[in-house]
């Protein structure tokens, strides 16, 4: 059996043109410019179209990441979307992606584990790299929130936004690629954070439409709690089984809900505030698609230079979480 390394070859992302402004959402529910930056971060993030699927906006990401890798379409082996906002329960939104791209050869599946999608994504993709069973795969983390956001409950509507983010993954002789990954999941807080309607257990009928039961229920202190202590495990045992330090790291790509989750996580890291990117004050929170459209942003402005090694953590529903340890 082999083990060959797999290294992200190609990077790209896309948000939708719709800016949706702090100042808006003072129009919409009781709320201030103010209170949203200090508790969270963000200032203002992107909103989709009436006719713009999730599938639409993954579909452009992909395009980027394969250009910036110079591959075409055909030569894509496999397309794994996650998301939580897919364009139907089926057919997959990763199958959708595919016929807008022309990825013909593909095989298109998705990966449901919320905002930890894509790391999820991403350690499938490099097990199929490594057993050489496939040899080109399309990684996408894309979401369409604005469609299950309660826009009158003011403790979620402000930390949501829309976006796609896309890696291309092959192995590269010479790089070690994605070096360890660690995931974890705990099914008992699924209460914490979930959409509790709209699926098998609690369909939405006529009788409870007005309940909302199709939208983000969350308890922001104890995710917050959860975030922190999730996202340092996972990025302590990754590094662990490289033997680095986190002084060693060149960049850290954490998830992208809560400027204050960032920070107490560079704290208790010892390390300063820019060695971590932070774009959640101009997209917000864009679940599966955060790290990836932040991973983009990281290889398009230079800041991530071969051999560097660079750390993904992520938290999100479930609950679940995962850590990547990545040699550029
Ligand atoms: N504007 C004004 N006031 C608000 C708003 C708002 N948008 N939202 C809540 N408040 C009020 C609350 O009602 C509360 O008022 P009360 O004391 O009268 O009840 C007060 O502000 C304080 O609320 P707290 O919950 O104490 O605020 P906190 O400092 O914890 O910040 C926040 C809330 C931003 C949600 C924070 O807890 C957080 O970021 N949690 C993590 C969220 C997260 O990461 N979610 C995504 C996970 S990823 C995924 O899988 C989707």
């Amino acid at each position: 059996m082999s083990n060959l390394s797999a290294s992200i070859v190609g990077t790209g992302s896309y948000v939708p043109e719709t800016i949706l402004t702090n100042a808006e959402l003072e129009r919409l529910v009781e709320t201030s410019d103010e209170w949203i930056i200090s508790r969270t971060g963000i200032r203002e993030r992107r909103i989709a179209s009436a006719t713009q699927s999730t599938s639409d906006l993954a579909a452009e990401a992909a395009k980027a990441a394969l250009q910036n890798a110079g591959v075409t379409p055909e030569e894509v082996d496999m397309i794994i979307v996650a998301t939580v906002t897919p364009d139907m329960f089926f057919p997959s939104t990763a199958c959708f992606v595919q016929t807008k791209i022309g990825a013909k050869r593909a095989v298109c599946f998705d990966v449901s584990a919320a905002c930890s999608g894509f790391l999820y994504a991403l350690e499938i993709a490099r097990q199929f790299i490594a057993s050489g069973a496939q040899k080109t795969i399309l990684v996408i983390g894309a979401e369409k929130l604005s469609t299950i956001v309660n826009w009158t409950d003011r403790n979620t509507c402000v930390l949501f936004g829309d976006g796609a983010g896309a890696a291309l993954l092959q192995h590269r002789p010479g790089s070690r690629g994605i070096r360890h990954t660690h995931m974890g999941s705990d099914g008992k807080f699924a209460d914490i954070l979930q959409i509790p309607g709209g699926a098998c257990l609690n369909p939405v009928t006529a009788e409870n439409a007005g309940e909302r039961l199709n939208t983000i229920r969350m308890n922001g202190k104890e995710t917050y709690k959860q975030a922190v202590t999730a996202m340092l495990d996972a990025g302590n045992r990754v590094l662990e089984a490289a033997g680095m330090n986190a002084s060693e790291l060149a960049c850290i790509i954490p998830h992208q809900a809560n400027v204050r989750i960032i920070e107490a996580i560079a704290e208790r890291m010892k390390l300063p505030m820019d060695r971590f990117l932070v774009n959640l004050e101009r997209f917000g929170n864009t679940s599966a698609a955060a790290v990836a459209i932040a991973l983009d942003e990281a290889n398009r402005t230079g800041r991530m230079h071969r051999g560097d090694h660079i750390l993904l953590v992520v938290f999100g529903g479930g609950l679940t979480w995962a850590g990547s340890l990545i040699e550029w």
